[in-house]
């Protein structure tokens, strides 16, 4: 299986699996998570299939994602071995209305890490994550605190996740000017029916050695084929869509028409190839540009089970292509302007059109690490 074939993460040495496992899902508290016996089996299925890089963060499931994930990894003694991510920026916690008890700013950074290294039952972390942009701490004291945290060894790398692009490039370039470890990676949102990363994260990835970990890439399992474009959203199928349809605002609802649309080309594509639905939904996302890994989640072990052998197989060219269309964002300025100057700019002769995929050039240069 593709998961025990392993890639570095940005410019880092750490490598990791292309497929990581999130475990946003482990515990009750949401209301469309699972029990602990679930989440453990979901845990061995995706150690035993090779696979390294597991994800949390401190404000999933109140604290639970965290203890379980902690407790699995010490009981089955795979500290050294497991890439373990986690996250800082909410508090769920917070009842106190302590406006420092959240957000990125350094005293909830050290507050928060310390509450997740306890709850984790672990001395350090591999990737930590500002996890949401708060519009208000500095990038300077961001970028400063995890470098100084890198160095007292509570930190292997550091990354960003739900940034804008401004904000990761600053971040990025400000730590390489000062000699600071600089993050490596962003966490953000793409599916086929989320592309809103393209415009700027995609060749910010490549250009600045950024590793994109794509969350949510069946769109909360709206792109598993489960939910149907002509039924009404309280009698959809059983899942995290149904039960959040009530309190999802529209902007963030994904029941909407264009998606059904997109919904229905993966189905054709899908059945071409004989493949489930969510397989070439996630293969999709893992190929694109400067994307790392995709973050496989899941409420069933028979989930997991579909999902895991998504990068086993390739997705003819012209298949891709008609994925590519359907979800296909409007080109926008200034890239749009910027097309239409391009025969000017070259004084005639021909370039390159599309830089070499990400996964294709490591795959070139190095043949990925068994
Ligand atoms: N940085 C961030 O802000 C952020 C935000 C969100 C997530 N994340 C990370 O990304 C991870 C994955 O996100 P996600 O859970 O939203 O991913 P997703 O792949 O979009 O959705 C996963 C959900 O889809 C359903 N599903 C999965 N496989 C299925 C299958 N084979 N058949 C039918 N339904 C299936 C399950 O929900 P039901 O059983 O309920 O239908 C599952 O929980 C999280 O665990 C977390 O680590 C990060």
């Amino acid at each position: 299986m593709s998961l025990d074939i392993y890639h570095p993460l940005g410019r880092t040495g750490l490598r990791v699996s292309r497929l990581a496992l999130g475990t946003m899902t482990f515990g009750p508290e949401y209301g469309w998570g699972c029990d602990e016996a679930t989440s453990r089996a979901m845990f061995d299925r995706y150690i035993d299939a090779g696979g390294n890089f597991i994800d949390t963060a401190d404000v999933y499931t109140g604290g639970t994602s965290e203890r379980w994930l902690g407790q699995f990894i010490r009981e089955a003694k795979l500290r050294d071995r497991v890439v373990l991510a986690t996250k800082y920026t909410h508090n769920v916690a917070n009842k106190a209305r302590d406006p420092n008890a959240a957000g990125n700013g350094r005293k909830n950074l050290i507050r928060a890490l310390e509450a997740s290294l306890t709850r984790l039952g672990t001395d350090y972390i591999d990737l930590y994550y500002l996890h949401t942009w708060d519009q208000l701490t500095p990038v300077e004291e961001v970028v400063g605190t995890l470098d100084n945290l890198v160095r007292q060894g509570k930190l292997r790398h550091y990354a960003l996740s739900d940034v804008p692009a401004w904000y990761a490039a600053r971040a990025k370039t400000l730590a390489e000017c000062r000699g600071l470890e600089a993050p490596c990676a962003l966490q953000l949102e793409y599916s086929l029916v989320e592309r809103g990363i393209e415009y700027e994260f995609s060749a910010m990835g490549q250009e600045l050695n950024m590793g994109i970990v794509a969350w949510s890439p069946l769109a909360s399992g709206l792109l598993s084929g489960k939910y149907k474009a002509d039924t009404p959203a309280a009698e959809q199928n059983a899942g995290r869509l149904r039960t959040t349809a009530q309190v999802a605002t529209p902007a963030l609802s994904k029941f909407k028409p264009r998606n059904w649309e997109v919904v229905a080309a993966l189905e054709a594509v899908a059945q071409e190839l004989g493949r489930p639905m969510a397989q070439v939904a996630i293969n999709w996302v893992a190929n694109r540009p400067a994307v790392s890994s995709v973050l496989l989640g899941a409420t069933q072990l028979a989930q997991l089970e579909q999902t895991l052998p998504a990068l086993d197989f390739e997705l003819p060219p012209e298949l891709e292509a008609k994925l590519d269309l359907a979800g296909q964002l409007p080109p926008i300025f200034p890239y749009a302007f910027i097309d239409t100057m391009a025969p000017r700019m070259h004084g005639g002769a021909k370039i390159e059109e599309k830089p070499p995929r990400y996964g294709q050039r490591l795959a070139q240069r190095h043949g990925g690490w068994r």
